[in-house]
């Protein structure tokens, strides 16, 4: 039997977006003279912000309710994925500080309001694959990494880009029912990683704020890696200069290495990659090298960092 691949540009009819989503509700506002009347500063919500029509899909988008049901967020709950919804009742997201530290010319502490009133906020259309084998396709709202690393201006000794999640064990119950894992939360990306235009920091979802169990009020996605380099809930970024260790990489460093690019033909130690299971109907489907994201990133790579 032939199976025809759609590339990644090349969507069916009815996933196209609706003239009135791309046109969206901000910028009707704004032709209508409506935002930023108040003193020119952001008067409304900046969700939805306007879609980039560059990230499109080859599937539909995941139904809402099950993105934000089915989640892996281990300091809220590390087994049972349908119960971090309600876990994440006490966590307290507002205000929200990041530390941005390390080798860089301009270090500081950054409120995330005001980061937001300058960043260019966007919708993307995004593939979403956890090494567990799942997956789904989500509106992200965010903004390129790239702009804020801009901004604190790295110096050339930094070779890699770390980042921390909140260290709050009373909001966050999962913590003490697993005091064995190396919390808090920390991730990294080799700086030409962190600096390619699909690595964004996203703070929202469906056109609304991020919800607490998807990584509220700030994350990171890098679609092209599985799900748990896109570190949640994250309070600091520490430019270094060596490449530093993951939180999966110290707990299990056979099964979890620092890239872990996805790879249909790179089994994980104890289950294949080869295809994966969009939720929430768990439909089967063949893995794409990079998760679709091959033209995008494959330059990156000599080939063997998986
Ligand atoms: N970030 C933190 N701080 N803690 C986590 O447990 N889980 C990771 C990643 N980021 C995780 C995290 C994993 S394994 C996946 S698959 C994704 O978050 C899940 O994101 P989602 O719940 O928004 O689908």
């Amino acid at each position: 039997m032939q199976i025809r691949v759609r590339k990644g540009w090349e969507i069916p009819e009815r996933e196209a977006t609706p003239e009135p989503v791309y046109w969206n509700r901000r910028q009707w506002l704004r032709a209508a003279g409506l935002v930023g009347v108040v003193s020119g500063s952001l008067a409304a919500s900046p969700y939805p912000a306007r879609r980039n029509p560059e990230f499109t899909l080859d599937r539909p988008v995941t139904e809402e309710w099950a993105a934000t049901s089915y989640n892996n967020f281990y300091e809220f709950d590390p087994e049972d994925k349908t119960a971090v919804k309600k876990k994440v009742a006490a966590f307290q997201i507002h205000p929200w500080r990041i530390e941005i530290r390390g080798l860089v010319n301009r270090p500081q502490v950054l409120d995330l309001d005001d980061l937001l009133r300058r960043m260019p906020l966007e919708e993307r259309l995004y593939r979403f694959r956890c090494v567990e084998a799942w997956s789904m396709a989500v509106p992200w709202t965010g903004f390129p990494l790239a702009a804020l690393i801009r901004e604190v201006d790295p110096k050339p000794e930094a070779k890699y880009v770390r980042f921390v999640t909140a260290n709050r064990p009373r909001e966050m119950p999962g913590m003490s029912q697993a005091p064995w894992y190396p919390w808090p939360y920390f991730e990294a990306l080799r700086m030409d990683e962190a600096l390619n235009p699909l690595t964004i920091l996203a703070t929202g979802l469906y056109g609304k704020p991020l919800p607490k169990q998807n990584g509220a009020p700030v994350r990171l996605v890098v679609p092209w890696k599985y799900g748990f380099k896109s570190i949640k809930s994250i309070v600091r970024i520490e430019f270094v200069s060596k490449q530093p260790a993951t939180f999966w990489s110290r707990v299990a460093p056979h099964e979890y290495g620092f890239y872990s690019n996805v790879n249909p033909n790179r089994p994980h130690p104890r289950w294949s990659q080869a295809f994966e299971r969009l939720i929430p109907t768990m439909e089967r489907r063949p893995t794409l090298l990079y998760n679709g994201y091959e033209k995008w990133v494959a330059h990156l790579y000599k080939g063997d960092e998986f």
